[in-house]
């Protein structure tokens, strides 16, 4: 794959100068493929997409703002448990890794740890470096002597890593519950994938992740549909950003945001209704959808300590330390590889 690579370390800068960013872009946005996708999932017996499409520019801005309502607890929590036990999960960690943080966006759960963990190396990886950018140059400035590497890739779909992430010692870092939106098939893939990348690292590595745990249905359903109606807007918008990338016509007049918690797979599902009779069309297609029919935009598996502790092991970690909150709403594990 063709990727491009910039930093902004001038080619005679002096030696104390400050460290700058490095930027690799790996992952091009295949349109077709994306058509191609989209197509079929809409047109599938129970319609359905990916959650990768809730973030476009406005989503992602209005996942931020679900972050902070009162109903969604997650990332709150998890900060918590990060505040009150870094000096053990530190200590589970080691110093001097490379940490590498998926999913990094604007990167602030992993510098907050910079203190604790000493890494040797920050290695930030999202969809596009773009999202990135900002917060790794202002990142720079507060740790001016510390290597920080951008990557823009798909990690959900394969985690090669470039060599640019040196061969230190690994350690991932994966917060937020966003393993949640993988099914658990997926999720042991992609834990399976990140064990192989730690054991590519010279040390033993492992992995920090946050999971959110299983609990009371009134507690889930609130946090997916919030009073103020932020997390329907952000599964709305989807419809928008779907008639960008495939020139349909969705009108989101006519859809409805439910979310409900399906005990039997223990996991949210959010679903957009139709509130009418409706066909949506795009060029070389269209979908009919009578009231009430759903298109399934999300799931958020919601895990036990011993569940997930199965499931890393069944990855190929061991040695897993769970820390949770006082009212064991959610987990930070650290798992050895
Ligand atoms: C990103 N991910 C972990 C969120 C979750 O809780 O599954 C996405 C989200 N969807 C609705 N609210 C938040």
């Amino acid at each position: 794959m063709s990727s491009k690579q910039y930093s902004q370390n001038t080619p005679n800068a002096s030696k104390n100068a400050m460290m700058s960013p490095v930027f690799i872009q790996r992952y091009v946005e295949n349109k077709a493929e994306v058509r191609a996708e989209l197509q079929q999932g809409l047109l599938a017996k129970v319609a359905t997409t990916s959650p990768k499409y809730l973030y476009d520019a406005l989503g992602s801005r209005l996942f931020e703002a679900i972050t902070e309502l009162p109903e969604y607890y997650p990332t709150r929590v998890e900060a918590s448990i990060f505040e009150q036990f870094l000096p053990e999960i530190a200590a589970a960690v080691g110093h001097g890794d490379i940490l590498i943080d998926l999913g990094a966006g604007n990167c602030e759960k992993a510098a907050r740890m910079f203190e604790a963990l000493g890494p040797a190396k920050y290695v930030a990886v999202d969809i596009s470096v773009d999202f990135l950018k900002q917060a790794l140059t202002t990142l720079q400035r507060q740790s001016p002597d510390l290597p920080m590497l951008g990557l823009g890739m798909d990690f959900s779909a394969s985690l090669e890593l470039p060599v640019e992430v040196g061969t230190g010692s690994r350690s991932f870092f994966y917060p937020g519950s966003s393993i949640g939106n993988f099914t658990p098939t997926e999720a042991l893939l992609f834990l399976r994938q990140i064990h192989t990348a730690c054991k590519q690292g010279a040390g033993q590595g492992g992995l920090l992740i946050g999971v959110d745990l299983v609990k009371s249905s009134t507690v889930l359903q609130a946090a997916y549909a919030d009073a103020l109606g932020v997390t329907a807007a952000f599964n709305r918008n989807m419809l928008l950003h779907i008639n960008q990338l495939l020139g349909s016509d969705f009108n989101i007049a006519q859809w409805q945001h439910r979310a409900l918690f399906n005990t039997d797979l223990s996991r949210i599902e959010m679903h957009l209704d139709a509130t009418e009779d409706l066909t949506v069309r795009w060029e070389g297609g269209e979908r009919k959808f009578v009231k009430n029919e759903g298109i399934h935009t999300e799931n958020s598996y919601k895990y036990t300590v011993a569940s997930f502790t199965k499931l890393l092991e069944n990855a190929g970690f061991q040695a897993v330390k769970p820390w949770q909150d006082a009212n064991q709403q959610f987990c930070v594990f650290w798992a050895k590889a």
